[in-house]
């Protein structure tokens, strides 16, 4: 079939096979590019692999230390007429790709919050690998059943305690408006974010994995944070999300403690606002990343998922001595984000932006590139008048 974008608000209802995997591509030669990461990770697990910054783990961990990987995601196959996510064709090219340069790469689609997905990566590595040595917390979803209390928890992203009002953009349109977010009438919203984006699930994920004696001596695992600007904390930092981070945040000591007899240690990373699928549905912040973009790229210090990764990796967690830590514990890889000037630069930005403006003030083109990027499109190596065939398999999965 001919498959062309189909957007409603901030999501894109299709994805595009051979686009997903030239972007893939385009993040795999990247990493080569760096060389190796010496004494990098050998075994993998990866949850949430399929998009974002989870994906980006994936190929640093295969493409820069020839690991053997895992991917845990949710996401819907492809049928015919019906094109698969995003993130299914992104691992079906991911597998393939680490398959032709002999890497071993099995995924697992399903609810990473179940019982039921926990107990099929644990067959998968016990029966594959042994032991893994890595293991990446990268889920971010809107809603968690949770596995003990079969309740349906639903994450909501409001302030906390006052109404919240700024500026944000319809980035297809580029019309600027305020937006007035109401707070949250309970601890509920609150409570219900903790659930869905908290630490919990990280804890019980690696409490099952220790239990089944699938973790190796030295594991490491790590899981991502976000911290941003003063301006949008009332909506991020302080709001229901932050507090979920806070929790995330929070598990590190615990995880630490669990995992002391193995001489392992967990890690939260603080890291860059990037456009995904998951920062494109929070208000506010995608005129945040088109100014950011804007002052980064003129710095010469842009970075996209793939490069935060790469740095991740090579630089804090495989660097040969124990990353550095901020006061509260947290590797930061938004370091460069948060500098001074590039901060002040984007405050005073923030001030003047308007639909009139914005164009040239932004880079909200680079940002309607990434967002189409995602999903496979706006790829210049592909043809999107042409015929594809939109029925591809993640070949390690049988549906
Ligand atoms: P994303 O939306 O690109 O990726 C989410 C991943 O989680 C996908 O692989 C998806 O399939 C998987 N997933 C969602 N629900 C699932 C479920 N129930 N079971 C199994 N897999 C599931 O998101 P992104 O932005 O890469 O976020 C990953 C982490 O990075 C989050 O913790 C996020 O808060 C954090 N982060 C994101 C930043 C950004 O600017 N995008 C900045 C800093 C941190």
């Amino acid at each position: 079939m001919i498959i062309q974008p189909r957007v409603r608000g901030f999501i894109c209802l299709t994805s595009h096979p051979e686009g997903t995997a030239e972007h893939v591509k385009q993040q795999i030669d990247y990493v080569k590019s760096k060389g190796e990461i010496k004494d990098g990770p050998k075994k993998v697990l990866v949850i949430g692999a399929s998009t974002g910054f989870g994906l980006a783990s994936r190929i640093t961990a295969a493409f820069g230390s020839q690991a053997a990987t895992i991917g845990v995601f949710f996401e819907k196959p492809a049928a015919p007429g019906k094109p698969g996510t995003a993130g299914w064709y992104n691992s079906a090219a991911f597998e393939q790709q680490a398959t032709e340069a002999g890497l071993y790469a099995k995924s697992i689609n399903g609810d990473a919050f179940s019982d039921e997905v926990k107990k099929q990566a644990i067959e998968l590595i016990k029966k594959d690998l042994g032991q893994v040595d890595l293991v990446v917390y990268s889920l971010a979803s809107p809603r968690r059943t949770h596995p003990k209390t079969g309740v349906a928890h639903a994450s909501v992203l409001k302030p906390i305690g006052q109404p919240f009002t700024n500026k944000t953009v319809d980035f297809h349109s580029g019309v600027i408006s305020d937006i007035s977010i109401q707070p949250v009438e309970s601890e509920d919203d609150i409570n219900n974010t903790v659930a869905v984006m908290g630490g919990e699930d990280w804890k019980f994920w690696i409490e099952e994995l220790k239990a089944a004696n699938v973790l190796a001596e030295g594991v490491k695992t790590v899981a991502y944070s976000y911290i941003g600007p003063e301006l949008t904390y009332p909506i991020y930092r302080n709001g229901t999300i932050g507090k979920a981070k806070d929790d995330l945040e929070g598990t590190v000591p615990f995880l630490n403690e669990l995992l002391k007899d193995l001489h392992g240690i967990s890690y939260v990373s603080v890291n860059k606002a990037l456009v995904t699928q998951s920062s494109s549905a929070i208000p506010v912040v995608p005129l945040y990343i088109s100014l950011l973009y804007k002052v980064m790229k003129e710095k010469g210090i842009h970075e996209g998922t793939i490069e935060q990764m790469q740095r991740l990796f090579a630089e804090r967690l495989y660097s040969g001595s124990a990353p550095a830590l901020d006061e509260k514990g947290r590797i930061r890889v938004d370091d460069l984000e948060m500098r001074e000037d590039v901060q002040a630069e984007v405050a005073a930005l923030w001030e003047q932006a308007t639909t009139e403006n914005l164009e040239e003030i932004s880079d909200i083109a680079g940002y309607r590139n990434d967002f189409f990027n995602l999903f496979g499109f706006n790829l210049d190596e592909v043809d999107y008048e042409a015929e594809t065939n939109e029925v591809v398999r993640v070949p390690s999965i049988t549906e």
